[in-house]
């Protein structure tokens, strides 16, 4: 346990799962509240029980990020809990369809953006008004290798990455004077119940692409997360940090 975050506020979406849930037990270790956030009420109470059962001060809400109005009852939902919010990972996100770009469907089209783009907005929309009243804090929105390059057959979801990392720049430089941090992070293909909908030789074709010879851990992007969200990062905004295995590299 390393109490580097302690007395702190968390805030993770998509925290029933995969990265989001390594980030909300990672948050816990250092000692931070967190409040654990999902669509999925079951696995997201389980994950904020195991915190509390580990000693943390840890709270479940269920919210759509994809509904603007829940995203607000979040945020404020924290700060009624805890008092404060000095850390957001905004990491709540769908595979969505796949597709070419002229067989996708309009529906599949606006889901994607909705539930991994849009989100991403309301959530920063609502968590900066809490730090600009206490004038600090720290986010960290996930994003993806797609963040930065495309791969045929998810033109949504390349977009939705790419819109993320686009609106972290900018809302880095909008509040940077005003002691907020706004970071992205990009992981490689993670081994997580994200990836079950592809069949297993894809996913090995997948293994190819990152140099390191395997698919990522959640637990590998969460460390990113809490070093960013940390002082340790004091002078890091604006930035995407690929965790990837080399993906990016080749
Ligand atoms: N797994 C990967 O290879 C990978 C790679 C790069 C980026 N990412 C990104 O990381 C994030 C987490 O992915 P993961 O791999 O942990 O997936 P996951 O499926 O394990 O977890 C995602 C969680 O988000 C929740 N969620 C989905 N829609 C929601 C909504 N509308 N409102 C609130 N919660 C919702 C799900 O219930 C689930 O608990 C996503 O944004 C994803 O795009 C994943």
């Amino acid at each position: 346990m390393n109490n580097d975050l302690n007395g702190k506020t968390s805030l993770v979406t998509g925290a029933a799962s995969g990265i989001g849930k390594a980030v909300a037990l990672l948050f816990g270790q250092h000692g931070a509240n967190v409040m654990v956030s999902d669509i999925d009420q079951v696995q997201g109470q389980q994950v904020a029980d195991q915190l509390s059962a580990a000693g943390t001060k840890a709270r479940f809400f269920r919210a759509d990020v994809s509904d603007p109005v829940q995203c607000q009852q979040l945020v404020q939902e924290t700060v009624d809990a805890f008092g404060s919010l000095d850390m957001a990972c905004n990491n709540a996100g769908i595979g969505g369809e796949l597709n070419m770009t002229a067989d996708y469907s309009l529906d599949g089209w606006q889901q994607i953006i909705n539930v991994n783009l849009n989100s991403v907005f309301f959530c920063l929309k609502y968590e900066l008004a809490v730090m600009l009243k206490q004038g600090s804090g720290t986010i960290v929105n996930m994003a993806s290798i797609l963040g930065q390059v495309g791969t045929a057959g998810s033109p949504g979801y390349v977009t939705a990455k790419h819109g993320m990392v686009g609106l972290t720049q900018t809302a880095a430089i909008e509040y940077a004077p005003k002691n907020i941090r706004i970071n992205a992070v990009g992981p490689g293909y993670i081994d997580t119940p994200l990836l079950s909908q592809l069949p297993p030789d894809v996913k090995q074709q997948l293994i190819g692409l990152h140099p390191i010879g395997r698919l990522g851990k959640a637990e590998e992007v969460a460390e990113l997360v809490i070093w960013l969200c940390s002082d340790k990062a004091s002078f890091v905004t604006g930035s995407y940090y690929p965790v990837d295995g080399g993906y990016l590299a080749r």
